[in-house]
């Protein structure tokens, strides 16, 4: 596969062909957002952001331990016939394996990752969702170690350093990316 032969629909059919949990389908499909959010607003490649977003942790469920996640997965991402700019996408949301994220995608998607699953976690605790979520609320939450524990705080500090983003402003973006989507994702919207 090239890289203009990448879509979002395929990058879902693997990740549903190697992910049955509803938990990480909906982490995936949260991350998706964001990413996807930056790449429209930054005029880059959406579809093929959207696919890196989406398989970033496709073998999670068949390799839960850093020991293998996502560096087995490589090899099946290759399989499948994904190109290496998006496999290396994929690798380099991994801090242990220490690669260079040396492009906007691989920025975003750093930055996205960790941050949409905190956002996705405050969201649901509260009674709208993320409808009226607000980056200070967020802020405060970060702050609490109990909450969403396995969050890695400085993974979400160091990413929107890495986009050249103010916190708040980071938080704001990927509230405003996930919000359509919340229903999907699980969390009560401001309807319902
Ligand atoms: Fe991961
Ligand atoms: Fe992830």
């Amino acid at each position: 596969m090239r890289r203009m032969e990448v879509n979002r629909q395929q990058a879902w059919e693997t990740l549903t062909k190697y992910t049955q949990s509803e938990a990480l389908r909906r982490h995936a499909l949260a991350v998706e957002a964001a990413v996807g959010w930056y790449a429209q607003r930054l005029g880059e490649d959406e579809d093929f952001w959207r696919a890196t977003a989406l398989l970033h942790d496709f073998d999670y469920e068949m390799h839960p331990t850093l020991d293998k996640h996502p560096q087995d997965g490589a090899p099946i991402l290759r399989e499948e016939g994904y190109p290496d700019e998006l496999i290396e996408a994929v690798l380099s949301h991994a801090e242990h394996l220490a690669m260079p994220r040396d492009t906007p995608l691989k920025k975003t998607l750093f930055a996205c990752d960790e941050l949409a699953g905190f956002v996705h976690a405050c969201g649901l605790v509260r009674p709208d969702g993320i409808a009226t979520l607000e980056p200070k609320s967020v802020r405060k939450k970060l702050k609490q170690p109990s909450f969403a524990a396995g969050v890695h705080r400085d993974e979400v500090y160091r990413g929107a350093e890495e986009l050249e983003l103010d916190l708040d402003e980071h938080i704001r973006n990927v509230i405003e990316a996930m919000r359509p989507i919340a229903g999907q994702l699980g969390l009560k919207t401001a309807a319902a």
